[in-house]
């Protein structure tokens, strides 16, 4: 045995695949490992301060009290896809089917992840803006696409705005294009896209037969009047778009592990597949797996005329100490007080 042993070392089989060999780990989650190391403040990590609404905290301990511990549903609760379904049509005026066009995963995240290996195939290009959540890139990579980044412009003076030039983005587009990433509210500038950006947006997708996967998960985290604008609700992009969202910063559960996709049923029965063997499912007592607890979550979700109350409470918070939060009418931070690093 030795013999072999010594024969193979000089040949010896690398471990690893070509894949993880493109990106590097995490620079938000080491940060923080340091951060805790160091006893620093952690700017780089998003999670709110303040509690959880305890109408959801209660519906998770009732729901693990009556042993709701197994396996979930693989694409959610129906409680909880009713609840998603509800909140698109109250804050989108979309119209979607529980049943067919939701998907509840572990987190955003893996909502991401699991859309872009269900529609990828090796030499596809996704489009990407840049700055960008950190895991578009490496997603991009895991699922065989090729990332084309197109620059997001800081603002010029102190009122202007985060910008794209149209010609650059429409550069990025031809005939590998299979998606483009968005992510509006956006993580890290705070740019929400407007409505004539997103109809340019449309006007590519449509002309490239491109599909567009959004992430909307600071929907709700709005200044000065701002809308949020959902790209699925413009004409023509319901078929070709995967809206992804989940309760993490909205609710302050980041640690729950509760996101979703919705997407039309092909594109969900694709979703279905490789969340299903990725994870099989969301955490059950967390997502819904009670029923009455997803039901209450399902209100809050639904409650369109003003009102997260925690997360208002959190906006006082915020206020409290001079804070201002991020996500203003020209998408920049508008004042460098502590209230950035809560969100993102
Ligand atoms: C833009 C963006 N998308 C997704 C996530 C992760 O969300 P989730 O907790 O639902 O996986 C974050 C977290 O910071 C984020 O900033």
């Amino acid at each position: 045995m030795a013999d072999v042993i010594s024969s193979l070392s000089s040949q010896r089989k690398i471990f690893l695949s070509d894949k993880v060999g493109q990106f590097t780990e995490s620079v938000i989650r080491d940060m923080t490992r340091q951060a805790m190391l160091h006893g620093a403040v952690n700017l780089a990590q998003g999670f709110p301060d303040f509690s959880a609404p305890a109408e959801i905290k209660e519906a998770a301990r009732a729901a693990i009290d009556s042993d709701v511990n197994q396996y979930a549903i693989t694409w959610g609760a129906k409680s909880l896809r009713n609840a998603v379904a509800r909140q698109m049509g109250v804050w989108q005026g979309l119209s979607v089917d529980p049943e067919k066009e939701v998907t509840v995963c572990c987190g955003s995240t893996e909502a991401m992840i699991s859309t872009l290996l269900a529609v990828c195939n090796a030499g596809d290009e996704v489009v990407i803006f840049e700055p960008f959540y950190e895991n578009y890139g490496p997603d991009a990579v895991l699922s065989g696409a090729r990332p084309r980044f197109v620059k997001l412009r800081p603002p010029a003076g102190d009122e202007g705005e985060w910008t794209f030039d149209e010609k650059e983005l429409r550069a990025a587009f031809d005939r590998h294009t299979k998606a483009i990433i968005l992510n509006t509210p956006n993580n890290p500038t705070g740019k929400v896209f407007t409505r004539p950006e997103l109809e340019l947006i449309r006007d590519l997708c449509v002309e490239f037969d491109v599909l567009a996967i959004t992430d909307e998960i600071y929907e709700h985290i709005l200044f000065d009047g701002v809308e949020h604008i959902s790209i699925a609700s413009l004409e023509g992009m319901r078929e070709r778009t995967v809206t992804i969202n989940g309760m993490s910063k909205t609710y302050s559960v980041t640690g729950w592990r509760v996101g979703w996709a919705v997407a039309p049923e092909k594109i969900t029965n694709a979703i279905r597949k490789v969340h299903d063997f990725l994870t099989v499912g969301s955490p059950s007592a967390v997502a819904g797996g009670g029923g009455g607890g997803a039901e209450l979550a399902g209100g809050i979700l639904c409650e369109a005329d003003g009102g997260i109350p925690s997360a208002a409470g959190s906006f006082d918070s915020c206020a409290g100490r001079g804070g201002v939060p991020m996500f203003s009418s020209t998408g920049r931070v508008l004042r460098d007080d502590g209230c950035f690093e809560i969100w993102i």
